[in-house]
């Protein structure tokens, strides 16, 4: 088993406070709510909402897919959902990565459904070989090929999630 730093922590800071700068400039003097989907996104939410300047009000919304999984049209369950109603709020939506895009696509018809005045979506990692649900990302940030990646929220088994940079995992090394 090895880990090869795929994207390095100064990389990810960097990446964080650029996606910030442009959240700030579009939400200047509006307030947001933030939604971490967790739990993979724990992380990348905590450093970005540091960097926010404009306020916030924090939500955590956690969907797990199920039946034919994520490859498929499959199922979405939710264990944890929003505690306020979003009619007429600025929504945010932090995501750690978009990969078949199922996911958030439930996230986000259920979030729409609260009729809110805009939602928009930051994801710090696209996979687009894998995408089989178009979403539309406003904030993105690295584009990354189909390899088995974790850290900085991002596990395998659940395990890794610590790390402070972004690696491709190999089982076989
Ligand atoms: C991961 C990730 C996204 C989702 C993306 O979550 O955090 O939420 O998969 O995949 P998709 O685009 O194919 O739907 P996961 O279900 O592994 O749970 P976790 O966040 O708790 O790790």
């Amino acid at each position: 088993m090895a880990v090869e730093v795929y994207i390095s922590e100064d990389q990810i800071k960097n990446k964080v406070t650029e996606l910030a700068y442009k959240i700030n400039e579009d939400f200047a003097g509006q307030e947001i709510v933030v939604i971490c989907v967790l739990n993979g996104a724990f992380m990348f939410c905590a450093d970005l909402v540091r960097e926010l300047t404009v306020p916030i009000n924090m939500e955590f919304i956690k969907a797990s897919s199920y039946g034919e999984g994520t490859n498929s049209s499959g199922s979405i369950k939710f264990e944890v959902d929003v505690k306020n109603n979003l009619a007429g709020k600025n929504v945010l939506i932090v995501e750690d990565i978009v990969d078949t895009g199922l996911t958030l696509t439930k996230i986000m018809e259920k979030l729409k459904a609260h009729n809110p005045a805009q939602m928009k979506l930051v994801s710090l990692l696209f996979k687009p070989s894998r995408n089989r649900h178009p979403v539309k990302i406003d904030y993105l940030g690295f584009e990354i090929p189909d390899k088995f990646v974790i850290g900085y929220g991002l596990d395998y088994s659940n395990r890794f999630r610590e790390l402070p940079y972004i690696g491709i995992f190999d089982e076989d090394n």
